[in-house]
């Protein structure tokens, strides 16, 4: 069976972008492949955290997993920190990693950009991911399309471990969904949503409550032509909108333009709020129960115990490669 890796930070409250770009395809992969899903505290803390906030977002963000569909028995779900092999062979990474190549990621110009003190942690967190992936031999690798430069580097950083040291690493592919590898900002649709936008309105969280979430699709800006059409450059408002029912759904784009032919905006915009607020409405309930509960811990030390056991014997093998 094939390997698949793939993290999300506990920044904040995941959004519908998080939902519809990453975890609905683990839900849809984890039956066929060996699953690990982590939750990629150590990115977090690139930037500022409040540590009563991060300890919130880390339990949030195992909560949001399982409700959305993960089986933790299945899959190992687990948390970064707490497998020191992560921080360990991204050290060796960075070591290998050129600070020009570093510098040319668009993440980190985007959140370098008008920081007064930039962390160096910021510059070489893309090795730490790097490590996060290569220590489970992971074949696959699902995420939204932001993360593509990402795994280009990942990929470079395997082979020019294999090729300097040994040939120890599995060279990753990525896998972007077709329809919501990029949703953008209700308010800014250039910009793709993200949990840690400052403007509120711009992203739809997935526990926000349904009055809230129809509010927020309601001001989503659009364009003043009235056409329910998909056309990302003139359209970028209407088309995110679309993407985003369309992700929710299953139904195509073409059937939803047809769907709201001849309708206005007011329409339509129900609809998306429906479709998103139908999706939501079972994970929200899953994730009030398991908050409430005191499964968590156990789920989260098994998922530890099991991706240790395999980071253990990658670290060795990439220690002795590098005479360590
Ligand atoms: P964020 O950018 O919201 O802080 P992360 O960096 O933790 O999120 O990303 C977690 C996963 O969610 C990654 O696979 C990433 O590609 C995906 N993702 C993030 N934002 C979006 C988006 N707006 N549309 C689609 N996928 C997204
Ligand atoms: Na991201």
């Amino acid at each position: 069976m094939k390997t698949i890796f793939s993290g999300i930070q506990p920044s904040g409250t995941l959004t519908i972008g998080n939902y519809l770009g990453a975890i609905q395809q683990f839900v849809e992969l984890q039956n066929n492949y060996n699953c690990y899903f982590c939750i990629v505290d150590e990115h977090a803390i690139t930037v500022p955290q409040d540590r009563l906030e991060l300890r919130k977002n880390i339990k949030s963000l195992a909560a949001l997993y399982i409700a959305s569909g993960i089986d933790p028995d299945s899959s190992t779900l687990f948390i970064q920190s707490e497998v020191p092999e992560h921080t360990q062979l991204g050290w060796m990474l960075q070591s290998i990693s050129y600070v020009g190549e570093l510098e040319r990621m668009t993440q980190y110009k985007d959140k370098s950009q008008g920081q007064e003190a930039i962390s160096s942690a910021l510059l070489t967190y893309p090795s730490l991911m790097a490590a996060d992936i290569l220590l489970y031999n992971t074949d696959v690798v699902p995420v939204g399309d932001d993360q593509k430069q990402h795994l280009e580097l990942t990929r470079n950083l395997a082979q020019r471990f294999n090729n300097r040291f040994n040939d120890i690493f599995t060279v990753p592919e990525v896998r972007i969904p077709k329809v919501g590898a990029r949703i953008m900002s209700l308010q800014e649709p250039s910009k793709k949503m993200s949990k840690s936008d400052t403007n509120q309105k711009g992203f739809i969280s997935m526990l926000d409550e349904p009055k809230r979430i129809e509010k927020k699709i309601k001001s989503a800006v659009t364009d003043s032509e009235g056409i329910v059409k998909f056309d990302k450059k003139n359209k970028p408002g209407v088309s995110n909108l679309l993407t985003i029912y369309s992700s929710c759904t299953g139904e195509s784009i073409a059937d939803l333009e047809k769907k709201y032919e001849g309708k206005g905006y007011g329409d339509f915009k129900q609809g998306v709020a429906n479709a998103v607020i139908d999706t939501l409405r079972p994970i929200q309930e899953k994730y009030e129960q398991l908050i409430q509960s005191d499964e968590l811990d156990a789920i989260l030390d098994q998922g530890r115990d099991k991706a240790s056991l395999s980071a253990g014997k990658t670290i060795k093998k990439a220690k002795k490669a590098m005479g360590l």
